[in-house]
């Protein structure tokens, strides 16, 4: 709690941009946090169009903003306005946190740090084998996380294209999904996919078939695995729900949106980030359909 008069000449700001910006949930997480500390902090939301990325993240920088969580569409073109940037910014080509320091924009990655702090918590990863399903920016992400941690990384995805840019760009073996068969001696697998985030799903890919009409369960190995589900928009995805029923541990999407939210505020504030009250917050913000 604060016990000062807030916010006052001297909050600082944290704000996350993109666009639309509409359902933010970072938004409610970081400022819970900030009040549970009583930290002279307020995190805002702003729209930046497209067009207007470079000028909007300077107009920030000048307005004196200390971090910014970046979101679709800028993680990509946010980069060329960077001062630095981490080997894993570099490396997967995306960007979603920047710190500012000194009006020195320094990049980073978060969904890596939240994707591997959740899974260490389930498992090894050192000489496990990892299937991810997806080839966008989430997968870039984790499949980056997982090698750095010596895993064995498999990626499948709907577009088959997709994936060989990806397995080319990690050195890794990556398909259509057409490949996907059995893949029980996986021993950790991922969705990150969009599937699961929208409440309709007009697709006739093998996992729409699977977690929405039940077809071809066999291709998922069975029971006692690892599974990471990055989709954090509700409690349950039809993918947690499938992998619930068989036994899987399981990290779910919210988790590691808190992870990455926490890697953030300590980032930008400098204090440990109070994980369980941003966690309610976050929470009470889910949709359940
Ligand atoms: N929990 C977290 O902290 C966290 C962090 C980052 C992102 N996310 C979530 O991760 C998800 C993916 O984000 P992204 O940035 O990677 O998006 P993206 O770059 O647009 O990639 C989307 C991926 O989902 C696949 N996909 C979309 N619809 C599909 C369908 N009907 N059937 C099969 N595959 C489908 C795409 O396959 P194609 O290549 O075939 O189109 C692609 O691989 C989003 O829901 C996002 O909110 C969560």
């Amino acid at each position: 709690m604060r016990n000062y008069p807030f916010p006052n000449p001297e909050t600082k700001i944290c704000l996350t941009i993109g666009h639309p910006v509409d359902k933010q949930k970072s938004l409610y997480m970081h400022n819970a946090g900030y009040e549970a500390l009583g930290l002279n902090y307020l995190y805002l939301v702003r729209d930046i169009p497209p067009q207007q990325l470079a000028q909007g993240v300077n107009a920030m920088i000048q307005f004196g903003v200390s971090g910014m969580s970046v979101t679709m569409p800028h993680k990509v073109n946010i980069i060329a306005t960077l001062d630095e940037m981490t080997p894993a910014v570099e490396k997967i080509g995306a960007c979603n946190t920047v710190h500012v320091q000194e009006g020195k924009t320094i990049g980073y990655n978060s969904d890596v740090i939240g994707a591997l702090t959740c899974l260490k918590k389930k498992t090894e990863l050192k000489a496990r084998r990892a299937v991810v399903l997806g080839a966008g920016g989430a997968a870039r992400s984790v499949v980056y996380g997982l090698l750095e941690e010596g895993c064995e990384v498999v990626v499948l995805n709907r577009t088959q294209k997709k994936a060989q840019l990806l397995g080319n760009d990690f050195g890794i073996r990556a398909y259509g999904f057409e490949a996907w068969n059995d893949y029980r001696q996986y021993d950790i697998v991922v969705n990150a996919t969009s599937v699961g985030s929208r409440r309709e799903e007009d697709c006739t890919c093998r996992l729409c078939k699977l977690l929405y009409r039940g077809e071809e369960a066999n291709i998922l190995f069975d029971e006692n695995k690892v599974a990471l589900d990055v989709v954090f928009q509700r409690n349950q995805t039809e993918f947690t729900k499938l992998l619930q029923g068989k036994g899987y541990n399981i990290v779910y999407g919210h988790e590691m949106l808190v992870a990455q939210g926490a890697f953030q505020f300590e980032l930008f504030t400098g204090h440990q980030a109070p994980v369980e009250v941003m966690y309610t917050e976050l929470k009470k913000n889910l949709e359940s359909w």
